[in-house]
């Protein structure tokens, strides 16, 4: 099982005024992908703006495994020397992709798509999500799961098949992992292969295959829907990406400015891709003081620099429709509305059960324990504001999820008292300089045991 980092603990305390311009890194998804569409395509694909978490790295060296040469150059720029789709090579050694959902998940796609095998292990996290969502796709596309842990979990062994078949699968979650893993295996099948989704999810992998030459088209399908088609046996062409900052990690920046009276920042170029941006739209609609500047295109994608001002927040009902658009927001979004007055309605949450940790429990008993009234209802998560939150409690239990641990370290910078957590280790994984870009803007935020945070290393 991967080796996991030591527990760090960390506590933040009530700051000043928030204010200063910040850049937070490059976006975790299309990061991901960038490395992984280098070792698909022939030819040098340079990448700049690389998200340097653990995570990423962790697929960098998965790929490496499967025959691409994989380099950093300088911060964030490197360089993948692929080998193109068709011409992998089975790893020697098990892929350990810690804590990273995403890469072990697409990386199963590109496995099971090509005749090669390869093992997947991770972190006690990984180890306790579900991959049968992954597998059974791949399983209609003529791979082999020669073995896995219960219920179809990593450590698990999975074999491409000699020929893969192209198929038509509608997800049976909304899942941008599931609708890439089947992609990455179609692009070695002979044929189209068509992911459904029911709601649109992030679409990042269809830009991107086409950016390196993919034969994609979208089509809406039913109300929230798309249908993607790709034809299948693509000669990828190496290209030149710019990752732009993740709205992911902005999120923890932007909510600290909101609720730490006086506070005033600029999060710089941010991807503002309309299946990314659902926290921005509900904040907006709470009362948020947030507004876009300098908007351009980076790579392909729309990025702008967010003005933010602390603001009074009002308790809204967030439709179920919307978490597509903000699954991974809804820790900091708990965060914002505790701090606003009025309840705020989640709908919809059943997908936050299956993340790096429970979500839905994690950040209700997190809540709790900083004296936040709050209450789980079916799927949903009800939040009842009062305008600040006590803070003080037991240190929140982060359950190796890096999201629980910042959102929760933004608590604490406007609670009356302290908010501790357990662990800030796996923020490492994501967003490896938060605890001082935070600082930067003023943050009062102590880590116990490290002087900083940095997880990129090579
Ligand atoms: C991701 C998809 C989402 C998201 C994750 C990144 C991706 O997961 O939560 O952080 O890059 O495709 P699901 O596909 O499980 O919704």
């Amino acid at each position: 099982m991967s080796s996991s980092l030591p527990p760090s603990p960390a506590r933040s305390r009530r700051s000043g005024a928030l204010t200063g311009r910040a850049r937070v890194p490059g976006d975790k998804s299309i990061s991901h992908r960038s490395l992984i569409l280098g070792l698909l395509s022939v030819g040098e694909t340079r990448i700049e703006g690389l998200l340097e978490g653990e995570d990423v790295l962790a697929t960098g060296r998965a790929c490496a495994a499967l025959g691409a040469t994989v380099e950093r150059l300088a911060a964030g720029r490197w360089r993948v020397s692929g080998v193109g789709v068709g011409a992998l090579k089975s790893p020697a050694e098990t892929l350990d992709f810690g804590n990273a959902g995403t890469g072990s998940r697409l990386m199963m796609g590109v496995v099971g798509g090509h005749p090669i095998e390869a093992t997947f292990d991770g972190d006690a996290s990984l180890r306790s999500r579900p991959m049968r969502r992954i597998l059974d796709p791949l399983e209609k596309m003529g791979a082999l799961v020669v073995s896995a842990a219960e219920g179809g979990r990593v450590p698990l062994t999975l074999r491409g098949p000699n020929r893969t078949i192209p198929i038509t699968y509608e997800t049976p979650a909304p899942s941008a992992q599931i609708k890439s893993a089947v992609l990455l295996a179609g692009l070695n099948a002979p044929g189209v292969t068509t992911v459904i989704e029911r709601e649109a999810t992030r679409d990042h992998t269809e830009r991107m295959l086409k950016a390196f030459g993919a034969e994609v088209t979208v089509e809406p399908h039913g109300a929230h829907g798309r249908a993607i088609r790709l034809v299948g046996e693509p000669e990828l062409r190496a290209t030149q990406i710019s990752v732009p900052a993740d709205p992911s990690s902005a999120a923890f920046a932007l909510v600290a400015a909101l609720v730490t009276p006086g506070s005033e920042i600029v999060i710089e170029g941010v991807m503002t891709n309309p299946l990314r941006t659902g926290l921005m739209t509900t904040l907006i609609e709470m009362g948020a003081d947030v507004t876009l500047s300098d908007v351009h295109e980076v790579g392909g994608e729309e990025v702008a620099d967010i003005v933010v001002r602390a603001s009074r927040l009002a308790g809204v009902d967030v439709p179920p429709e919307r978490a597509p658009t903000m699954i991974d927001e809804y820790p900091i979004l708990a965060v914002a509305a505790a701090f606003a007055e009025g309840e705020t309605r989640m709908r919809g949450l059943h997908e936050l059960r299956v993340k790096e940790s429970d979500r839905l429990a994690a950040v209700h008993a997190g809540l709790l324990a900083c004296g936040v009234e709050a209450r789980i209802e079916g799927d949903d998560l009800i939040v009842t504001g009062k305008g600040g939150v006590p803070g003080g409690g037991e240190p929140v239990a982060t359950h190796l999820d890096h999201r629980i641990a910042m959102s929760f370290l933004v608590m604490g910078l406007a609670s009356e008292r302290p908010v501790a957590i357990d662990d800030a280790a796996m923020i490492a994984t994501s967003f490896p300089d938060f605890v001082p870009l935070m600082r930067g803007l003023g943050a009062a935020i102590d880590v116990e045991g490290q002087v900083e945070l940095h997880g990129a290393s090579s």
